[in-house]
């Protein structure tokens, strides 16, 4: 509350300030108040925790503070495992070949559209820093609690097989995927298409991302997973946003969104995990897609991420993990969305483009060249690939395959209507 010292003209704003502080004291007991206070510097305490000294901050058009951060700084860092951690500057091996520098360096130099990042408008994030989302008070005070913030809530990964039906619908979330098991998997790729669906309730998020599993759909299911989403509670708005996520206990103790608690390693200082992607698609206009590559270094065992042709972004590393240790079990590429059954019907929350997958190119959302990295750490088209939908009124899913685009799917839908009440 205000009222420092101020000059006589300020008595009666001071007056005011007075009245409202007894009429606080008065309507909160002791012990709110100091849950309160409590909250406040549990509050104060995490973001000291995430958000680490700033060698230079950009503010990026859509509000965000963009912190590049030393690299040795980084979040992964607070990880007891890490203290000794001698950061990898470059995987040991690419399933697209070993690096050519100078072939990186003229696709760079070649690409049409530089711009993927809002924030990159307004500035860059000098060598051997790390650009990274600053987290504000709002942003944790918008989660359950502290402790919540950065986490998903409820286990959401899609069961195709035998998923059981209540639970899948329990915890709301809705999925159109695609997806290949029974063999041994050490990473994935995709290039996706790029929208920005409407969100009905603050509390829904919708997502398009590929999942990397490992393990058994119980307690200790592993995952990492990386796309774009729309989360009002998590960022605060309604912008697309690249994303990852980890988890090797099924979504309980371990894990987080982006750089949110420690585990992912970044090294790459132009892409921040959280922030806006500009420009996306629009219907019947100009398509915008992002890839994304996930694979597992043979050598030492992390899992790397790439998006785009040229920036690889860092590695999770390899201990985080049990049974990805070894490789996945599974993978699957598709949008997710959260149905709250706001007023008790289903939500009119749209999931890639907010339409159905028959309307195709330039109208549904789609996930093209989609391909998994073999035991031999090649890329190679998925076989045997399957669909899952919980409600195909309301979200549906269509795969294809054609020379020019591999293996596809167009997926997604407007959620609620006539068929999906
Ligand atoms: C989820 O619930 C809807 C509506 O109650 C139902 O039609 C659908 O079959 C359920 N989905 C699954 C996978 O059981
Ligand atoms: C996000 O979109 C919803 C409707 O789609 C709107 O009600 C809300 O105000 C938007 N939120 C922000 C922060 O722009």
């Amino acid at each position: 509350m205000g009222g420092g010292g101020g000059g006589a003209h300020f008595s009666r704003g001071r007056g005011l300030t007075v009245f409202f502080c007894l009429l606080g004291l008065l309507s909160l007991t002791r012990a709110a108040r100091l849950s309160v206070e409590r909250q406040k510097l549990e509050v104060q305490k995490h973001l000291n925790r995430l958000n680490k000294p700033a060698v230079k901050s950009i503010e990026s058009p859509d509000g965000d503070i963009i912190d590049c951060v030393h690299m040795a700084h980084q979040p992964a860092f607070d990880h007891p495992f890490l203290k000794d951690h001698k950061i990898q500057m470059r995987p040991s091996y690419h399933p697209e070949g070993l690096f050519d520098e100078n072939k990186v360096a003229t696709e760079s130099k070649e690409r049409t559209n530089p711009i993927t990042q809002l924030w990159h408008m307004n500035g860059k994030c000098p060598e051997g820093t790390i650009p990274i989302r600053r987290t504000t008070k709002d942003d944790v005070l918008r989660a359950s609690s502290v402790k919540r913030y950065g986490r998903k809530k409820h286990r959401s990964i899609p069961k195709p097989r035998s998923a059981d039906p209540d639970l899948t619908n329990e915890s709301g979330h809705q999925h159109a995927i695609a997806y290949v098991e029974g063999d041994k998997y050490y990473g994935a790729k995709a290039t996706i298409n790029v929208w920005e669906p409407k969100i009905q309730q603050p509390n829904e998020f919708s997502l398009s991302q590929l999942w990397i599993l490992g393990g058994s759909f119980g307690e200790d299911l592993n995952s990492i997973e990386a796309g774009w989403q729309v989360s009002p509670d998590l960022y605060g708005d309604n912008n697309t946003r690249l994303f990852t996520y980890w988890t090797s206990d099924a979504y309980q103790a371990t894990g987080c969104y982006n750089l949110l608690c420690s585990g992912f390693i970044q090294i790459n200082s132009e892409i921040a995990m959280g922030a806006s992607i500009s420009p996306v698609s629009g219907y019947r206009n100009s398509q915008y897609d992002i890839s994304i590559l996930v694979w597992k270094d043979p050598k030492e065992g992390h899992w790397w991420m790439q998006f785009g042709n040229d920036y690889v972004l860092g590695y999770w590393p390899s201990f985080l993990f049990s049974y990805l240790t070894d490789s996945a079990s599974m993978i699957e590429w598709g949008g997710e969305v959260v149905n709250s059954v706001p007023n008790g019907q289903h939500t009119s929350t749209q999931m890639g483009s907010g339409h159905f997958p028959e309307e195709g190119f330039g109208k549904a959302s789609y996930f093209r060249n989609i391909q998994v990295v073999d035991g031999s750490n090649n890329l190679k088209a998925p076989k045997g690939i399957g669909t899952f939908t919980e409600q195909s009124n309301c979200y549906d899913v269509q795969t294809g395959s054609n020379g020019d685009w591999g293996h596809y799917f167009y997926y997604g839908g407007p959620g609620r209507n006539s068929n999906c009440p």
